[in-house]
């Protein structure tokens, strides 16, 4: 036998056992990378898209002042975690006919802090920097460039149901963010 035949079988060989071992390594390989990596190509933050359960309607009197309800996600989830009853803010609801309420955001438009309501002056305030909104949420006073955000809310079979929004703060034009 030549050397040249050797050369060629051992050539053979290592080029056997490369294929072998490439091809071990990516049966082996290839599922634990996509499992490891599964949440990077999918959207691994649910929001509270769905709207939210905040009681009865009768809860709500015509004519009442508005009442600050909290809006608590059932579930938000976050790649492989799920958090469950998670409270995203709260919201003032104010009953405006038989079978419909309004919603505004309690998050100040200015810069985020949290608006109370002065049931003696009839509207809402700010504590932060003293910005001032009518019943309705229409800015009187105060550095907030627009009004108090409203938020969505249908009812259906007597309950109130709110889609969560933030929007992006400052400014006088109203964008979700
Ligand atoms: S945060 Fe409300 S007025 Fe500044």
């Amino acid at each position: 036998m030549s050397d040249d035949s050797g050369s060629d079988r051992r050539a053979m060989l290592r080029l056997t056992a490369c294929a072998l071992g490439g091809g071990i390594a990516a049966a082996v390989g290839v599922p634990v990378v996509r499992m490891l990596a599964d949440p990077a190509s999918k959207i691994t933050v649910t929001g509270p898209s769905a709207p939210i359960d905040l009681g009865p309607l009768d809860r709500l009197k015509i004519g009442a002042d508005p009442v600050s309800v909290p809006v608590v996600a059932k579930e938000i989830r976050d790649g492989w975690n799920a958090v469950q009853q998670v409270v995203l803010g709260s919201a003032y609801l104010t009953r405006t006919s038989a079978g419909d309420c309004t919603a505004l955001s309690s998050v100040c438009p200015h810069l985020a802090c949290t608006i109370g309501w002065d049931p003696g002056k009839r509207h809402y305030v700010c504590p932060c920097h003293e910005s001032l909104f009518d019943p309705s949420g229409e800015r009187v006073t105060g550095p907030s460039e627009r009004g108090l955000d409203p938020l969505p809310v249908t009812i259906k079979d007597g309950r109130i149901y709110l889609t969560w929004t933030r929007y992006r703060m400052g400014g006088s034009k109203r964008e979700p963010v």
